[in-house]
């Protein structure tokens, strides 16, 4: 049997959806803030609703899926997988107390000092990436802003955030790319989480070998802290620990901002109306709202739990669609105009409750950096061809935006 909501998140997780799942987010909205689906595919739920996805995120009935969701799920196997047992030995996996102390460890040290202290950094990659850009343009007549500036920024400010050189990255990239694709909703294979294992080995061992060679001489950067800190015996976590979380903040950090930064751009290519407005705040928040670069979030419960007057059923996995949320005219009304000036924005791109992503305000101080100085160094950006979209439904962006000058 098929419900409503089945039907229409068959098409939203196809090529149509890929393509605009707005459409299919306003036909969920019709049915309700939370609909029951009941056609497989994994999925007890989706909820739509602003307010009901701003609730359960901040219900500490549901939870993310953990070691004993993944038990429960399908057994024991999951230990042997490193990419498994790395994930849900991060704080990203883990609820209660797991999550808690790693939370802190990282609170005391990645503090909002600590991301101001970054802006110059920041600013002197973006020129950095720019100065190759200008390159690309008078070599070739044109760059794909995707590979050129969107992608290495990010990874680029985590890395000097957490004291990887620089020239380390083009070896990262690829590894945090394979899993990244495990994470993916569609296309789990047997080739997929190979992959992705040994991508987890490989990078565990590199942040090993760092972590060692820190905690024999420290440097000013958040490794050194976190292994300080560690070593002072103030929290319980290990080494260990820290790696899973290590791995899974290069990660969340990496693949999410370049969507916002490749989303943004887009926007100011198709839009050149909106360009005054890119210096501002607003602006970014804007973009988070309406192209949310992380689409959804998934939780469980171990009892059946009532929300928005629907009952989930206990164990099983309810997706939290941040990019319908946003959406969501009771909350933002013409939720379709991309409009700089609504009051109250607050949109629910970076989650909320307990696991509100650690880096947000690291990642709007990338925007909010990157969008006016590249269209001040390249007033005349334009689009060369059409962009090529990523091919995941869950980080929703570019895989290529071809840009040229006029
Ligand atoms: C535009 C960029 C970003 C977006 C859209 C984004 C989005 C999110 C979302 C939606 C969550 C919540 C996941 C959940 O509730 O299950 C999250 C968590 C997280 N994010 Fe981000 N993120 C971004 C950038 C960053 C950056 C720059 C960092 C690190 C420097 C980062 C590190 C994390 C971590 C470690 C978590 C897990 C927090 C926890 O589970 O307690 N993110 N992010």
């Amino acid at each position: 049997m098929t419900t409503a909501a089945d039907q229409v998140l068959e098409g939203l997780f196809s090529e149509a959806g890929l393509d605009d799942p707005y459409r299919y987010y306003a036909e969920l909205h019709k049915l309700g803030p939370v609909s029951l689906l009941e056609g497989g595919g994994g999925y007890a739920a989706v909820v739509t609703g602003y307010q009901a996805a701003d609730q359960l995120l901040r219900d500490p009935r549901f939870r993310v899926a953990d070691d004993e969701f993944s038990d429960e799920l399908g057994g024991v196997g999951w230990r042997e997988h490193p990419v498994l047992a790395v994930l849900n030995n991060s704080m990203m996996y883990s609820n209660g107390a797991r999550h808690q102390q790693a939370r802190r460890l990282f609170h005391q040290v990645f503090t909002p000092r600590r991301v101001a202290e970054l802006e110059p950094a920041v600013g002197q990659l973006v020129d950095g990436l720019m100065d190759r850009l200008a390159e690309r343009f008078d070599h070739d007549g044109e760059a794909d802003f995707m590979t050129e500036f969107a992608y290495p920024l990010p990874s680029g400010v985590v890395a000097a955030l957490l004291g990887i050189p620089q020239d380390d990255l083009a070896w990262f990239r690829p590894r945090v790319e394979r899993i990244n694709d495990f994470l993916d909703v569609v296309g789990k294979t047997d080739e997929v989480l190979a992959a992705a294992d040994q991508a987890t080995r490989e990078l565990s061992d590199y942040y090993r070998t760092l972590i060692a060679e820190r905690r024999k001489a420290p440097t000013d950067d958040l490794i050194s802290q976190l292994v300080e800190a560690i070593d002072a015996g103030l929290h319980k976590v290990s080494d260990y620990d820290l790696i899973c979380n290590l791995l899974v903040l290069f990660n969340a950090s990496f693949v999410t901002t370049i969507h916002l930064i490749g989303n943004g751009m887009w926007l100011l290519l198709d839009r050149p109306e909106l360009r005054p407005a890119a210096r501002s705040a607003a602006f970014v928040e804007e973009v988070l709202r309406y192209e949310a670069p992380v689409q959804f979030v998934a939780r469980w419960s171990e009892e059946a739990a009532s929300l928005a007057g629907t009952v989930l059923p206990p164990k099983e996995v309810v997706l939290v669609m941040l990019g319908a949320a946003n959406r969501d005219s009771q909350r933002f009304p013409e939720p379709d105009l991309f409009d700089v000036d609504r009051p109250n924005l607050k949109p629910l791109s970076f989650g909320a409750g307990p696991h509100y992503c650690l880096g947000a305000s690291l990642a709007r101080m990338e925007a909010q950096i990157a969008f006016p100085r590249l269209l001040e160094r390249f007033p005349s950006l334009r689009s060369a061809r059409p962009p090529v979209r990523n091919p995941h439904q869950f980080l929703r962006g570019f895989a290529a935006i071809p840009v040229t000058l006029t």
